[in-house]
């Protein structure tokens, strides 16, 4: 996919895999704008890919939990660029049920409480829902629009089903509940999308090491980004409605 006069919103783009999705488009020639919910942060990630040689990079004050922030992000762009033909929904949380009082760890399936379950869905799945629909008709003036959904492997049923599976016995259910909803989003608007060039794709990005992922992640994030770079720049004749790692497609 040609880069030239192509512009990206990546969510959650200060730190982690989001950064490092900005700083891959940006080396392509694509004007990238960071929304982080903290403007200060924004700022330093956008500085710092600035310090790197990334021209085209700016960092707008963006929250997914705040309905208000959609309309005006979708103002700012139309403003500034007038269409948008990358939109990565990277921002996400995986949350502690112990903070609530649960001994037993992350999102455990018979204790999770509903605010974690409900605080999860709210950024991981909701807001995705709700920022995207605002998005759309701005992707639509876009020549070929690319969504990518940061989704994980651990949204995955089949293999959350099957005992041989090497994520079995990795269960935090909020987390992974949000990001099977977040795949059955990626599939019901790739078919809704299916006769426009617009693609929507779900990225597993692996086990990588972020504040997220942790320093025993075994993936650095200089490949961590490499599955949101590739969706983000699928060619014409790429796959929309997919789910996969580098290439590789996972069983939903
Ligand atoms: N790391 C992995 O191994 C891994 C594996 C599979 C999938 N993923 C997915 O990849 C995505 C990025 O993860 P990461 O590992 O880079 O995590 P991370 O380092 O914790 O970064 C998460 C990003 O999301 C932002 N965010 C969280 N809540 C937000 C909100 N309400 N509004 C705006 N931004 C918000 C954070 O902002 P603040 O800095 O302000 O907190 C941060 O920029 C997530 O969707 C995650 O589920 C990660």
């Amino acid at each position: 996919m040609a880069s030239q006069g192509k512009v990206a919103f990546i969510t959650g783009a200060n730190k982690g895999l989001g950064l490092e999705t900005a700083r891959g488009l940006g080396k392509l020639g694509i004007a990238v704008v960071i929304g982080s919910r903290d403007e200060a942060n924004g700022r330093s990630a956008a500085d710092k890919l600035k310090g790197e040689g990334i021209e085209k990079v700016e960092a707008v004050q963006f929250d997914m939990t705040k309905i208000a922030d959609y309309a005006r992000i979708a103002n700012y762009l139309e403003e500034h660029y007038g269409k948008l033909d990358i939109l990565v929904n990277n921002a996400g949380v995986m949350l502690d049920d112990g903070e609530f009082g649960n001994p037993n760890g992350f999102n455990t399936t018979s204790t999770v409480t509903q605010d974690v379950l409900h605080k999860t869905f709210e950024t991981n799945f909701f807001a995705v829902v709700a920022l995207t629909q605002t998005l759309l008709p701005l992707i639509k003036k876009a020549p070929a629009g690319r969504i990518v959904n940061l989704s994980s492997i651990l949204g995955s049923l089949a293999l959350h089903a099957d005992p041989k599976s090497p994520i079995y016995s990795t269960k935090a259910f909020a987390y992974d509940a949000s990001k099977t909803a977040l795949n059955a989003f990626t599939v019901h608007l790739a078919q809704e999308l299916r006769d426009t060039k617009i693609k929507v794709n779900s990225a597993h990005p692996g086990w990588v090491k972020t504040d997220m992922g942790g320093s025993a992640a075994p993936m650095e994030l200089s490949e961590g980004g490499k599955t949101s770079v590739m969706l983000a720049t699928l060619p014409d004749d790429g796959p929309t409605g997919g789910y996969s790692h580098v290439g590789e497609t996972l069983p939903w």
